[in-house]
């Protein structure tokens, strides 16, 4: 591909970004320990909150420069009304082939459909135990239940493959990294009409929310002592920051695609695709940084699109190498997790 060097998505380490996720609301009915506060965050007024068409804006403006992929994200992406609708817009947008969404599925359910008829492709789930008190501490009050009942959903829409997501902590949920794939087994409470793929994520450290990480070489170990793991260098639509194996357990039948996203011990910055459009308009380059400028004041100040792309292709000019955070010591992620969207 070759683009204008003034208006190409390229940084000055000569990545292209082809993905963007799109925080569309960061309010969450869950407050994932991980994730957000226990008190929860101050929401920001709705006026500060980028519009549906100033987002399609800003995807139209980007396609022609090289973006091809988007996911929206939250907070809870299914709490923003309308979202079918943004959906739409989005997958018509020319150059745009993928939109897909990270979601806690409460809620989908009954959005699965109208979703995947607006043109939605896949959903990230996360899942972080499969037993219903430890679930609800974990998410700070969420309901196991309904989040099966979202999965199954998804399933039944043919929003595949249903990548879920969990994010390993020490002494929290470590103890269900089997159990987890095993339930995504062909037959198992995870598993459905289309592909479930398994995605363990390595906690990343935001600033007062410490919790013990396993790094990926660990959770494979646990894997491969329970059963057989093969790599596995099969394509996965969408494929980002993870690498892919093949577990089947020792006792059982069947096999799962796992997936292990490390950004702390084997991090992925030298290959880094993305960008993030904050709900509040700001383009975050890094999520180790967030010093980035808002792309807001200039869609609301009568900015024209060449002025926009221009701007946007300047910030990701600047985008940093790389994060500094690591296991221990190493500087923690800026922000708050819920704004950003994971
Ligand atoms: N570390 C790792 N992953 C996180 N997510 C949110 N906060 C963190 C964190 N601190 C991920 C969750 C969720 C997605 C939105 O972001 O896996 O699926
Ligand atoms: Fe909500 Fe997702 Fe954050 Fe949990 S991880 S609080 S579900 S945005």
């Amino acid at each position: 591909m070759s683009f204008n060097p003034d208006t190409a998505l390229v940084d000055r380490h000569g990545r292209l970004h082809t993905y963007m996720r799109v925080s569309v609301t960061d309010r969450c009915n869950f407050r994932c320990v991980y994730c957000m506060p226990a008190e929860g965050h101050a929401w920001l007024p709705r006026d500060e909150v980028l519009r549906f068409e100033e987002i399609v804006r800003i995807v139209r403006v980007m396609a022609p420069s090289g973006l091809r992929r988007v996911r929206l994200t939250g907070g809870e992406p299914l709490l923003r009304r309308d979202l079918v609708d943004l959906v739409a817009e989005l997958v018509a947008t020319p150059g745009i082939d993928d939109v897909s969404m990270t979601t806690n599925a409460f809620g989908l359910a009954d959005l699965a459909a109208p979703l995947a008829r607006a043109g939605l492709r896949r959903v990230n789930i996360s899942i972080d135990s499969l037993q219903p008190e430890r679930f609800a501490a974990v998410t700070r009050g969420g309901k196991l239940a309904s989040v099966l009942d979202g999965i199954a959903a998804a399933h039944a829409a043919g929003l595949g493959p249903v990548k879920l997501n969990m994010v390993v902590m020490r002494g929290v949920n470590d103890d269900e990294i089997v159990p987890l794939a095993e339930a995504c087994l062909p037959g198992g409470a995870l598993a459905g009409a289309v592909e479930t793929v398994l995605r363990f994520i390595e906690y990343m450290p935001f600033e007062g929310r410490w919790h013990e990480n396993v790094p990926a070489k660990e959770i494979r170990e646990r894997l491969a002592a329970a059963g057989t793991l093969t790599s596995d260098s099969g394509t996965i639509p969408g494929v980002g920051p993870a690498t892919y194996a093949r577990w089947m357990p020792a006792h059982g039948t069947g096999s799962v695609r796992v997936g292990f996203i490390a950004p702390l011990t084997e991090h992925f910055c030298a290959l880094c695709n993305r960008l993030r459009l904050l709900v509040d308009g700001h383009l975050r380059t890094c999520l180790g940084y967030e010093d980035t400028p808002s792309l807001r004041d200039l869609l609301r100040s009568g900015g024209s699109d060449a002025e926009l792309l221009h701007a946007i292709a300047a910030i990701v000019r600047g985008k940093p190498a790389g994060h500094l955070a690591e296991t221990e010591g190493g500087t923690a992620f800026e922000g708050v997790m819920t704004s950003i969207g994971g």
